[in-house]
């Protein structure tokens, strides 16, 4: 459909600037592994307010970069909340590690109080992965105490969060490292591309490493003398010049992208309120200690709304809105039930917002029109019986 109000609109964020800057790229015959890599990585890194940044080719790399740097491997067991994209999940069992699910709490987001018998019951959990997921970050003041007090390590999945803080503290900065994405969706954005935050120096010498095939040397250093080693396995995660550039510029931006979001929220949250029976995920205005970003807006389809989840999807869909449903519980999913222990019905909490929740339209600049149109969509639903 040519004239659909899709989900997000990466191009309302990427501009001409970019040009300028790949052109640079281009022309100075380094194409991946240079100072633009080199300029992404500190500049990410201290926005973060983490000693290192370790760019990679996405989030998912990020992820088993972290893992694999804290020690995880075969026989380690890992935390993910049941509530998030497949990568988390995925990686944990690329590096050979058993995954125990979670459940969330009533935002979506893993909860402490259902993490803390998990802990209690398994003294082999080596590692819990809070996932600040659609932008709203974890209450990173429980789980940080709960992790601290069990010796557990944490890596933080902040592929949907870049710059979403509690207490004024990023996330990506709470645990042993923090992942980001920068996949064509994401808050901002190199096409694909990841980033892997931490101060411990054992975590980022490894990642270096194991990013560059296991080899001694990056491309630079190869420069001054062919001679190197392969000390370990590794596989090719390495980020591009043009990527870097793209995100330094992006960076730039990433004040404006957020306040856009966070003001979209609020005119999401007037007007939703004026229709029974749909309801937001994460109020804008409440909840000032967890700062979100809005990376996806979550509204939950309740009774009192005419149409379930599914009608509501295809309603919007047919009057040219796209929607998307954010996330199948990964127990639910077929791989996932083909080799675990967990049934439908195991996590609740999870099962029941997937039951119910729609992510709307939300992207940075979007026009009066676009929003109007998707607000009166929702009105039109709710009139239909
Ligand atoms: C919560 C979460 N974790 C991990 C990833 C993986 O990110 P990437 O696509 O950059 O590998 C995503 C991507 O959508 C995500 O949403």
């Amino acid at each position: 459909m040519p004239n659909m109000i899709p989900l997000y609109k990466p191009q309302n964020t990427i501009g001409a600037e970019v040009l300028d800057a790949i052109r640079e790229v281009l022309e100075s015959g380094w194409l991946t592994m240079g100072p633009k890599t080199l300029k992404f990585e500190e500049a990410f890194a201290d926005y973060i307010e983490c000693k290192y940044g370790v760019a990679t080719d996405s989030c998912t790399s990020a992820l088993y970069l972290a893992l694999d740097g804290l020690g995880i491997k075969a026989g380690s067991t890992v935390v993910v909340p049941v509530n998030t994209f497949v990568a988390t999940a995925n990686v944990v069992r690329w590096l050979g590690a058993e995954v125990l699910f979670c459940d969330v709490g009533v935002d979506g987001e893993l909860d402490a109080a259902k993490l803390e018998p998990l802990l209690e019951e398994n003294d082999n959990i080596k590692c819990v992965i809070p996932v600040h997921l659609y932008g709203f970050p974890c209450d990173m003041k429980e789980i940080s105490q709960l992790l601290k007090k069990k010796g557990v390590k944490m890596v933080e999945d902040c592929a949907q969060s870049v710059g979403a803080m509690v207490n004024d503290k990023k996330v990506g900065s709470f645990g042993d490292a923090g992942c980001f994405s920068f996949y064509a969706t994401k808050n901002i954005t190199t096409g694909e591309g990841g980033m892997l935050v931490t101060s411990s120096e054992e975590v980022k010498d490894r990642a270096l490493l194991v990013r560059n095939h296991g080899q001694n040397k990056t491309p630079k250093e190869k420069f001054t003398h062919w001679r190197y080693d392969v000390t370990d396995l590794g596989f090719n995660f390495r980020m591009s010049e043009i990527e870097a550039a793209i995100g330094l510029k992006q960076m730039e931006k990433l004040e404006l992208i957020t306040d856009s979001r966070k003001e979209i929220a609020k005119r999401y949250k007037e007007e939703l309120e004026k229709i029974d029976g749909l309801k937001m995920l994460h109020d804008p205005e409440t909840n000032n200690d967890r700062q979100g970003v809005f990376h996806l807006l979550e509204v939950k389809v309740e009774e009192q709304y005419p149409l379930k989840r599914d009608a509501l999807y295809d309603f919007l869909k047919n009057k040219g809105i796209a929607t998307g449903v954010h996330y199948p519980p990964l127990h639910m999913f077929s791989y996932y039930e083909k080799t675990t222990k967990y049934r439908k019905g195991d996590f609740p909490q999870a099962e029941s917002l997937y039951a119910k929740i729609l992510s709307l339209p939300m992207f940075p600049f979007m026009t009066e029109l676009e929003f109007e149109t998707i607000i009166n969509a929702l009105k039109e639903g709710a009139q239909t019986r």
